[in-house]
């Protein structure tokens, strides 16, 4: 039987060197911005903004809200490395491919990354505006960013028993106490999308443990512990998923509730970042 064909990756170290090259910050925290999460950005001191284009390997984002610029500065006084802009699997990329830029944060020297995504409710506890860490996932997108060829020097299989790391979720909530954020705790359920989710399929993910659905993070999540890095997330819940009210969803709704929260995100964010790290593994 023939081997299957996959296409041989970027080396990650190019875009790593070309990170380098832009700032003498040698940042261990990254941050990965989504929607109603971009204003993060602009709380930043910045070095150096170094656009997706520039970046051996980055695919490029063509959703609205989402820049595409690698940000080297300060945040709460702690050197990190924004990704303001991610691509998503319903643009069509590859999930080996959207999630590369995690090759290239864990080739430039982050040890703790912090994934950030705008979520639809299907915990009847949660209202829009308000944020859940992610306790857990749901892996529904039908693909897995591991599978293909096996990256230089990892693990093929991966353990996932406990991929959002406790020592940053404890940051994170001492962070939310601090801030007064509401941050729920919750099971996120990735799916494919672009189109939203049926009221039946709400519910079944309900009865499955999902509290939140979303297209993002997950893919992101699995290479970054493939990569042996600390992760941690935090969704921002700007509407209830499909069936739990009677309104339409729109794409407008997500933004414009995600734009509202984005001051409380920065809060919760900065003082995150303000404080100590877990040393690295
Ligand atoms: N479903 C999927 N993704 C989402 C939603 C939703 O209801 N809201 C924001 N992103």
């Amino acid at each position: 039987m023939n081997p299957p064909q996959v296409r041989r990756q970027v080396n990650p170290k190019t875009a790593a060197d070309t990170l380098r090259r832009a700032s003498k910050l040698r940042p261990r925290l990254a941050i990965v911005l989504g929607s109603g999460f971009q204003s993060v950005a602009q709380a930043m001191t910045v070095a150096r903004a170094v656009p997706y284009a520039k970046l051996a390997g980055f695919p490029k984002p063509t959703v609205p809200g989402h820049t595409g610029k690698a940000i080297i500065g300060t945040l709460g006084g702690t050197e990190i490395v924004v990704l303001s802009g991610r691509a998503h699997y319903y643009e069509g990329h590859s999930l080996e491919s959207l999630t590369f830029p995690i090759r290239v944060l864990a080739e430039y020297g982050i040890e703790n990354i912090l994934l950030t995504n705008a979520s639809g409710g299907i915990n009847k506890k949660f209202e829009p505006g308000e944020f859940m860490l992610l306790t857990d996932h749901l892996n529904f997108i039908g693909d897995n960013p591991l599978r293909g060829l096996l990256a230089k020097g990892r693990e093929r299989f991966i353990d996932l028993s406990q991929t959002y790391d406790p020592a940053l979720n404890k940051s994170l909530q001492a962070a939310a106490r601090k801030t007064k954020t509401k941050l729920h705790r919750g099971v996120y359920c990735a799916l494919s999308g672009p189109s939203y989710e049926t009221p039946a399929e709400i519910r079944a993910l309900a009865t499955l443990g999902a509290d939140a659905v979303g297209m993002s993070t997950v893919p992101e999540a699995i290479v970054a512990r493939q990569c042996d890095l600390r992760v941690a997330a935090i969704s921002c819940i700007t509407n209830p998923a499909a069936g739990i009210s009677k309104t339409p969803l729109s794409h407008s709704e997500v933004l414009e509730i995600g734009e509202q929260a984005s001051s409380q995100a920065v809060k919760l964010i900065t003082e995150f970042s303000a404080g100590k790290m877990p040393a690295a593994h």
